[in-house]
């Protein structure tokens, strides 16, 4: 069952027939060698909370928030890094791991002097859990990163968990390790080599770190006010026309003002970027709602001056003035150039266009796809 708290938990590889057989809340599954108790419990449809755990990266039992019973220890264990064996029996929702999720909670939110904030994983799993901030705040004196002047990312160290998702992302898999854990005890935090601004460091401004945060310490910069605000936004799916690969983005826009605040990645194992986005695709949407955005066809009058037209004008207009040049002089004296931010499909077109309807060879994309 997938609840609302977890939009992440998606059920990933099926996994080759397995030897082994686990007994998870009652129910008999069969499990593979490489399992944990939570990989099992997901295929089974059991969910588990979870803040540290991301699927594509390796598991580090950090955030202890997916503590379960398992009967190979009298302690609870962490689902996602605890490895399956055969005959174990584990309980994912007694009354002691309910207790440990609502205490570890309550913990976390007394942790962020700002509130926790909205629409987070942290939230929705401390809402799911009837968890509100209640404990004595925590004296944390978590070392800010200050003079870090790039306009993308903002660090907002209270709001830190230190689940290390970011870290870990960075290194795993953007393979830059530009953001660490830096210091000891109640002054750890993220940091990077020197205390760096991020356009100092190897950061490729990739916004996974940001993605995958579960609490929203890690946040785009120019949507801080937005979603401190908590202005209602719809969130529309897209396919990132940048390049050829064909990522799917999620365009968060104001619902009052219709104007793009952030772009974010579907969650990782639905769609083919598997949660990625690369700096383009997530910072560079300024073009949206830029006033000199064209957003009609314009052609050229007898006054030299360009005019906006409708596109069945526009169209015939350039058909005729294509079609004049292959009478005087040849199909081969045109040629066709599309570009790299055309999906697939419209280059596609392109070429039935220069090949079908003018006759010729001379069709090119920069990106060559
Ligand atoms: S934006 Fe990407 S490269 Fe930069 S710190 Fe975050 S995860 Fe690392
Ligand atoms: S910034 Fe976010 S992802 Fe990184 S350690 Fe803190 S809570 Fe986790
Ligand atoms: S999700 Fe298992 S310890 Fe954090």
């Amino acid at each position: 069952m997938k609840d609302d708290w977890n939009d992440r938990a998606v059920p990933r590889l099926e996994r080759p027939p397995a030897a082994l057989t686990v007994r998870i809340d009652g129910v008999e599954i069969a499990a593979g060698p490489e399992d944990t108790l939570l990989t099992v419990a997901r295929r089974a449809g059991i969910e588990i909370p979870t803040l540290c755990h991301d699927d594509r990266l390796k598991p580090t039992g950090a955030c202890r928030m997916c503590l379960v019973e398992s009967s190979d220890s009298r302690r609870m264990v962490p689902a996602c890094r605890h490895p399956v064996q055969d005959g174990l029996t584990v309980r994912t929702d007694s009354e002691r791991v309910r207790r440990h999720r609502r205490a570890l909670l309550a913990l976390y939110l007394a942790d962020q002097p700002e509130g926790v904030a909205p629409g987070t994983e942290l939230e929705r799993l401390a809402r799911h859990h009837g968890v509100e901030p209640g404990v004595p705040e925590v004296d944390a004196p978590r070392a800010k990163r200050t003079g870090d002047a790039n306009r993308f990312i903002e660090f907002r160290a209270d709001r830190c968990i230190l689940c290390a998702r970011c870290t870990r992302y960075c290194d795993e898999v953007e393979a830059v390790a530009a953001i660490t854990l830096a210091h000891r005890g109640a002054e750890t935090t993220i940091a990077t080599n020197f205390g760096a601004g991020l356009l100092d460091t190897t950061c490729e401004l990739c916004g996974g770190c940001v993605d995958t945060c579960p609490t929203g310490a890690m946040v785009e910069r120019a949507a801080v006010s937005a979603l401190d605000a908590q202005r209602p936004e719809e969130v529309v799916r897209t396919t990132c026309n940048y390049c050829g690969v064909g990522c799917q983005m999620d365009l968060h826009v104001d619902a009052e003002t219709r104007t793009l605040v952030r772009v974010t990645s579907p969650a990782p194992g639905t769609t083919l970027n598997d949660g990625n986005l690369c700096v383009k695709g997530r910072f560079a949407y300024g073009f949206v709602n830029h006033p000199d955005r064209l957003t009609t066809p314009l052609m050229r009058g007898a006054d030299g001056a360009l005019h906006p037209t409708d596109w069945d004008t526009a169209l015939d207009r350039a058909a005729a003035l294509l079609g004049g040049v292959r009478d005087r002089h040849g199909a081969d004296a045109l040629g066709f150039v599309s570009s790299s931010r055309c999906t697939n499909e419209e280059n596609y077109l392109v070429q039935k266009l220069a090949r079908a309807g003018f006759g010729t060879n001379n069709v090119h994309q920069c990106a060559a796809t």
